[in-house]
């Protein structure tokens, strides 16, 4: 019998616990500072509802009409003789390079939560705590040590099961954060001169965002609401198949969307002020919450309390992403094994720490590794292999899935996703998820090579991709005719 939730609110707070992380907390900041604040807040919104939330929906209802991890979720879903379930292997790699990065950053918070206790920074001079992270970042043994420490802790977890473990530990992180994060959002308001910081970010300027090319901007925003919800490689459906059918699954979408959406509404809303009230730029990129937001903290009243309770609120963050996501690993290794959760727990504590080492060396011993040019690391690889490519054409498997009379069809996702009170699926959507949407998606696909690849490459690389990512659908497509093994 597949173990369940005890509540609806430990699924709502764990899924919203894997949307929340890094993304929210240190991504969108400083995207948002980039290009330009409150204008981009407003884009990025519109496409967390046009594309993040139908999406959402799919996966949930992949999650709970399987009951299995994707892993298997395509296999039984999928119409007799079809191929659906290669796209399984996509998703299942996606998990895993998500992972291989996400423990090393997830230990830089934990690392400056400890130097901030410890009183390291304190009375540091701006080039010292920009120097603390160069050097944090040039030594292999801090980086190799904060990576373990986050992996045990998501493996104990994991270890004690989904109600004992997973569950358990998701609410109360998931509490505190909220907690935290309300103590924090009060502080930085209330500073002299935050409401140039609010107004910022609050007040849209388009002029302001052009500055750094509208389109950027655009995909800028298309790419962090894929990886702020890690939509597209399963990650969420396997909380789905944990569910009871008690309430529709669009209505859940909303509310972890809406509690993904506050985190990090309400991150940038402690950031920004901050960063206006002690004259700082909070358009210096992924440094901000290492290198600017320390500066801060030494100049504030009481500041070494401030910069702990900000690296709590960061680490509880990545925690709860790390420890869904290696539920979700866990849950594979199972299903496709059947081995235990304790085989599976050390399997995975072995292998996700080896995967993990690149990452952490590509910041040191092998930053001679510049896969994407001079200057990028092993981690700028994984994120673009995850977030250019696996989040957005998972997603085109799952729109194309739950929308072809070769996948699993639009009438038995409907039933699924409307089961249960509240909100429902209306047909009217039916046209945009099953053609506009994998179009946009896919366009979103080509633009992240664009950006990145000299030509002819920026086609030619992505075309290949794409072609035989849509080879799993186009051959379904001939093997459940050939079968007459269509669904409604
Ligand atoms: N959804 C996760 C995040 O935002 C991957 O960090």
């Amino acid at each position: 019998m597949r173990e369940k939730f005890s509540s609806r609110l430990g699924f709502l707070l764990i899924s919203a616990g894997c949307a929340v992380g890094l993304g929210n907390v240190w991504r969108f900041p400083y995207i948002t500072g980039v290009y330009g604040g409150a204008a981009f807040v407003l884009i990025y919104l519109l496409f967390l509802l046009l594309l993040g939330l139908p999406i959402m929906v799919m996966e949930f209802s992949v999650g709970r009409a399987s009951q299995k991890s994707v892993a298997s979720s395509f296999r039984i879903l999928q119409p007799n003789g079809t191929k659906w379930h290669r796209a399984g292997y996509v998703a299942i790699a996606g998990n895993y390079i998500l992972m291989m990065f996400y423990t090393t950053v997830g230990g830089w918070m934990l690392a400056y939560f400890y130097k901030i206790v410890k009183g390291e920074l304190a009375n540091a001079s701006a080039q010292q705590i920009g120097d603390a992270f160069t050097s944090m970042l040039a030594d292999p043994a801090q980086q190799v040590f904060w990576m373990i420490v986050v992996i045990v802790i998501g493996f104990l977890v994991c270890s004690r099961g989904l109600q004992n473990g997973v569950e358990k530990v998701s609410k109360y992180m998931m509490s505190c954060l909220f907690i935290v994060m309300i103590i924090l959002v009060i502080r930085s308001v209330t500073l002299d001169g935050a409401i140039d910081g609010l107004s910022f970010y609050l007040v849209p300027d388009f002029a302001k965002m052009a500055e750094n090319g509208i389109w950027n901007a655009v995909f800028a925003a298309l790419g962090q609401a894929f990886f702020t919800l890690s939509i597209g490689i399963g990650s969420l459906a396997i909380f789905g198949s944990y569910l009871g059918k008690e309430r529709s699954l669009l209505q859940e979408s909303v509310n972890v969307t809406l509690l993904d959406t506050t985190v990090a509404l309400v991150a940038g809303l402690i950031i920004f002020p901050a960063c206006f009230s002690f004259g700082v730029n909070p358009g210096d990129g992924p440094g901000l919450v290492f290198v600017t937001l320390p500066n801060i903290f030494n100049e504030m009243a009481m500041g070494r309390l401030w910069g702990s309770l900000f690296f709590v609120f960061m680490s509880f963050a990545a925690l709860t992403t790390i420890i869904a996501v290696f539920e979700n690993i866990l849950s594979i290794t199972m299903d496709l094994s059947g081995c235990s959760r304790k085989k599976a727990v050390i399997i995975n504590f072995l292998l996700i720490m080896i995967l993990s080492l690149p990452c952490a060396l590509g910041f040191n011993i092998w930053s001679f590794i510049q896969p994407l040019g001079a200057g990028s690391t092993i981690q700028d690889l994984e994120d673009f292999i995850v977030s250019n490519n696996l989040l957005p054409l998972g997603s085109v498997i799952y729109l194309l899935f739950c929308t072809r009379r070769y996948g699993w069809g639009w009438n038995n996702f409907k039933e699924e996703a409307n089961t249960g009170k509240g909100w429902k699926v209306p047909d009217a959507i039916r046209f945009y998820v099953s053609y506009i949407l994998p179009l946009i998606v896919c366009f979103i696909f080509y633009q992240g090579y664009y950006t990145k690849f000299p030509q002819p490459w920026n086609i030619i690389l992505p075309t290949i991709i794409l072609g035989a990512v849509l080879s799993i659908p186009v051959i379904s497509k001939q093997k459940a005719k050939k079968e007459g093994a269509l669904h409604e």
